[in-house]
């Protein structure tokens, strides 16, 4: 068997070449490289796609958490809740603001923030709820936006992972605001960075398109309003982003029974639940053990290239050392972190390549004492 990657971009360009090549070519003749037709082309499939009156092509999903923060208006003296196990573009935008960061744990099953504990965690000073959608399955969104409703704060939901997931038949973000990044290995990639906001709100968007773009109204080019910065999508990813849009639900698909695959496979194997009436796009199969690197070094042999997301939580992390936070702050999110295991998973993954990878962590996990 040949080499098993964890994601596998070249076989994915290989399937939409002439698509893709095309609607860059197209960029190139026109030589319309920031904003036009083809960004808000793809800004209003992706609104639509969401189930969502508008989105906003940005830099990337970091700056997409950053404006929609910042839009909301958090900032100094301000908290934000969010959790631990998560990339740490979720935490730092909230630093760069000049807002505290308050983490809460997770749900052992999910891997998702634990609403109780949310609950728990608001204080006078919570400005924001950031949920993170982690590993392509939305959190509790209903639980969490009853506590948001009650508190009076807002929330941001990190769908940087979960393109096109839904809860209860309604695509994420199942709130107001949405932020997505386009990073390439994504379900929905770009060919660099890329991201967007998605919301609701036109005034709320509105403000994100002002602010992304120095200030200015959508098509106009002298008149600053406010003031703002330079946070654009790129117009040559919109087109890409356009093309791949197209196949994103074939591709979920696929990733579904993917892991439907894995499930019935891995049997004993501690996985992710896919909680009731969660459709996850699974942007990554993750399974617990309790010998991860001999695990992965196991893998690692046999030609199966496997990830872990994330191996230090954010409040162990060097630069968080600051709040003072211990090993036993979280238990979930760190036991989760020392145990977790991305396997391959990408739409071209076939029947066969699973079971090999699936046979190799069973093999592993049944001699282990
Ligand atoms: C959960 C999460 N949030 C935010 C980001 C930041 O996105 P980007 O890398 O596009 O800035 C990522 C991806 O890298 C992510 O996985």
């Amino acid at each position: 068997m040949d080499k098993l990657p964890l994601v596998d971009l070249q076989a994915q360009y290989r399937g939409i070449k002439k698509e893709v090549d095309a609607a860059i070519q197209n960029i190139l003749d026109t030589t319309q490289f920031i904003g036009g037709a083809a960004l808000t082309q793809f800004e209003q499939r992706f609104a639509q796609y969401c189930g969502k009156k508008k989105s906003v092509g940005v830099s990337n999903g970091t700056s997409a958490l950053y404006v929609a923060l910042k839009m909301l208006g958090v900032g100094k003296g301000d908290e934000v809740i969010t959790v631990p196990n998560t990339f740490i573009a979720t935490s730092e935008v909230i630093n760069e603001l000049g807002a505290s960061v308050k983490f809460v744990d997770v749900e052992a099953d999910t891997a998702l923030m634990n609403p109780e504990l949310l609950k728990k965690a608001i204080t006078p000073k919570t400005k924001v709820i950031l949920p993170v959608h982690l590993y392509g399955q939305p959190c509790d969104m209903k639980a969490i936006s009853d506590i948001a409703t009650d508190k009076n704060v807002a929330i941001v939901e990190d769908a940087a992972q979960a393109h096109g997931a839904r809860q209860n038949g309604k695509r994420v973000p199942v709130t107001d605001i949405g932020c997505f990044s386009f990073y390439p290995g994504k379900n929905l990639g770009a060919y660099g960075d890329a991201g967007a906001i998605v919301c609701g709100n036109e005034e709320f968007a509105l403000k994100c398109e002002r602010f992304v773009n120095h200030g200015r109204n959508p098509g106009e080019k002298y008149l600053h309003h406010t003031l703002g910065s330079n946070y654009r999508m790129d117009t040559l990813q919109a087109a890409v982003l356009d093309v791949k849009l197209k196949h994103l639900d074939s591709w979920t698909q696929k990733r579904r029974q993917t892991a439907k695959w894995y499930d019935g496979l891995l049997k004993g194997v501690k996985t992710i639940t896919e909680r009731k009436g969660n459709e996850s796009v699974y942007h990554l199969y993750v399974i617990q053990s309790e010998n991860r690197q001999g695990l992965l070094e196991h893998l690692h042999k046999q030609g199966i290239q496997a990830g872990v997301h994330y191996p230090v939580p954010l409040h162990m992390q060097p630069s968080y050392a600051y709040l003072g936070l211990k090993n036993g702050s979280f238990p979930v999110a760190e036991k989760l972190c020392s145990t977790c295991v991305s396997l391959p998973l990408y739409p071209e993954l076939t029947r066969e390549q699973v079971e090999f990878v699936a046979e190799q962590v069973m093999a592993f996990e049944s001699s282990r004492p």
